[in-house]
């Protein structure tokens, strides 16, 4: 039975962008694909604020996030981390041999300035990588405050994960100077999982033309060297089915929604989360960085998370356990993409409803 999917990703996706993804397949090499890739990546500049180029990758938003530490990285990388996706990153980082460091906050403590001023100062690294929106602890990190003192340092490139933010949340590339920003079509998009997307800077492609071993699918520069030279196309068969379901629902966003009031709704879905979490339960991420998209909640009343999965499924309806360690002694709640607020307070009665019996 499909479930009304409070996750974080995949999200539910609206049937006519369903039906977008049907839409009959043309050639990847035709002047319509470059039409079609040139849109996307001009729409994408909007809601990325940023004049930056776009990338578009067939793979998810750990592939431009391997594919963008390896490519940029010529000296050494340091990793801030305040849960399970940035460790990812700097898994990502070593597996492929690129040097790194690993900075890591408690959970649910985020990213400060100061910490990443004191490791910038030490001229070890070229690059520097901090998750915009850590969807295992329900974090936001203070982006405009860690842009204020990497203003210093013009040089290192900042490489940001805004899989779970991009799209509900105001992310200004290019006033914060963001050199790589990511994500994922699977979560404030609203659209299935498959694809990603991410912003590269001019500095950041000349920084990487300098690093010899990029890899070669998920290579930016050799990404970003095709479609200049061939009108946006990419030099493998990307997933056309996601760039017309991406297409509709871009225009959807700014030309329908709004960027400005689909921030709102993000914001006020997250303050109705919140507001339930304080009732009942208490909220995990430090107060004040509280994520927009996503609730972590702190499991107090120690139910069984799986249960009370189980109960509300039966009815149509998901939330997710914690992630990680985090299992049990927290869940989440997703409020994203293309989630009303009527549909919101439907899922909190009927978590009222099936946690009074447990
Ligand atoms: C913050 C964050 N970063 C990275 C990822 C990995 O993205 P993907 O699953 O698209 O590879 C996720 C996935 O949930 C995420 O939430």
């Amino acid at each position: 039975m499909a479930k009304s999917l409070f996750i974080p990703g995949p999200v539910d996706v609206r049937p006519d962008i369903l039906q977008a993804m049907g839409t009959p397949m043309i050639g990847h090499r035709s002047k319509d694909a470059s039409a079609l890739q040139r849109r996307i990546s001009e729409n994408l500049q909007r809601v990325f604020m940023t004049q930056n180029p776009i990338l578009l990758s067939t793979s998810s938003g750990t592939g431009l996030m391997e594919g963008s530490i390896r490519s940029c990285t010529a000296k050494r990388a340091v990793v801030f981390s305040v849960g399970a996706f940035g460790d990812r990153w700097f898994q990502l980082a070593k597996s492929n041999n690129v040097p790194a460091d690993h900075v890591r906050s408690e959970n649910g403590q985020p990213t400060l300035a100061e910490t990443v001023d004191q490791y910038l100062a030490t001229g070890k690294y070229d690059v520097f990588t901090v998750t915009h929106n850590e969807t295992s602890t329900g974090l936001m990190n203070p982006v405009a405050e860690i842009a204020a003192v990497r203003r210093k340092y013009p040089d290192i490139l900042w490489l940001v994960d805004a899989v779970s933010s991009m799209g509900g949340a105001k992310i200004d590339v290019d006033g914060l100077g963001i050199d790589v920003c990511i994500t994922s079509t699977q979560k404030c998009l609203g659209l299935p999982p498959g694809m990603s997307v991410c912003s590269v800077s001019h500095k950041a492609l000349e920084h990487a033309r300098q690093v010899p071993f990029r890899g070669s699918y998920l290579d930016i520069v050799e990404l970003y060297d095709y479609l200049v030279k061939k009108d946006f196309q990419y030099p493998s068969t990307p997933s056309l089915s996601h760039m017309y379901a991406l297409d509709k629902q871009l225009d959807y966003i700014l030309n329908i929604e709004g960027l400005e009031n689909r921030y709102a709704r993000h914001l006020e879905l997250a303050e109705i989360t919140r507001a339930w979490a304080d009732e009942h339960f208490e909220r995990f991420a430090a107060r004040g960085y509280e994520s927009v998209t996503l609730t972590t909640i702190k499991n107090t009343k120690g139910i069984s998370i799986a249960d009370l999965n189980k109960k509300i499924g039966a009815l149509g309806y998901q939330i997710s356990n914690g992630y990680g360690d985090l299992k049990e002694k927290t869940f989440r709640i997703a409020h994203m993409a293309d989630r009303t607020v009527a549909e919101l307070r439907a899922l909190l009665k009927v978590l009222d409803e099936q946690i009074a019996t447990m």
